[in-house]
């Protein structure tokens, strides 16, 4: 999958090198590059932003910086556009998945107050939020639509990582894990995880997944009962 991220803070994304996407990336799984929407402000001191129309507070990121970015990468709209916004559809694990499907994706990441409406109009195809609270800029989100989207493309997650049986794989979350040693500070791993029959461990993890859904997310088994 390829990935383009127009921003103001490239060196932002530095952290994606590390861990599972680090790995893709340097794999070649994941193709990412950050590109800095300042590059292509025709303004002469390369400022990318100004007051909004009408009054209010803050700053709006203008349309011209932001238009040629998306032109530079993406010329022939290969790329699913996606601007970063906390009024977008919210990010969710079906989201990911669907998201993953696409073998090109560019996100889009405001600061300020926001981007000029125009190129929004022009340019996006989807807006995507990661929750419903306000970040001071779409960075952080798009570092976690990444983050979320990479794992469900093939060969990013090793033999060793998989999502089959973490949360919200089958609509709940996934069952407490344990390693070594069996006991710690007094508390000892279940039992019936040791004694290597795969069929009560599979109906333990079942039952553990159940009880924890039914705890914390009701709402995930609301459908259901
Ligand atoms: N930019 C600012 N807040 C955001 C959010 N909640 N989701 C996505 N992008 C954002």
């Amino acid at each position: 999958m390829k990935i383009r991220v127009l921003t103001l803070f490239p060196q932002m994304f530095d952290c994606l090198n590390e861990s599972i996407i680090g790995r893709a990336i340097k794999s070649g799984k994941l193709d990412f590059a950050a590109v800095d929407i300042r590059a292509y402000s025709k303004d002469k001191h390369q400022k990318c932003d100004d007051t909004p129309y009408g009054g209010g507070a803050g700053m709006v990121m203008a349309a011209q910086p932001i238009y040629d970015c998306i032109n530079a990468v993406d010329p022939n709209h290969e790329y699913l556009r996606i601007y970063m916004s906390p009024k977008g559809e919210r990010l969710s694990d079906g989201l990911c998945r669907t998201l993953a499907k696409n073998n090109n994706i560019l996100l889009l990441c405001g600061h300020y107050e926001g981007v000029d409406q125009r190129v929004l109009d022009l340019c996006i195809d989807r807006e995507v939020s990661i929750g419903d609270y306000v970040l001071s800029g779409g960075e952080l989100a798009a570092m976690v639509v990444i983050d979320g989207v990479s794992r469900f493309v093939d060969g990013v997650l090793g033999s060793f990582d998989s999502h089959e049986d973490e949360s919200f794989s089958n609509g709940m979350l996934e069952y407490p894990q344990y390693t070594r040693p069996p006991e710690f500070m007094g508390l000892k791993v279940p039992e019936v995880l040791l004694n290597g029959n795969h069929k009560e461990i599979a109906s333990f993890r079942a039952q553990k997944s159940r009880e924890l859904t039914k705890r914390l997310r009701p709402d995930l088994l609301s459908g259901e009962e």
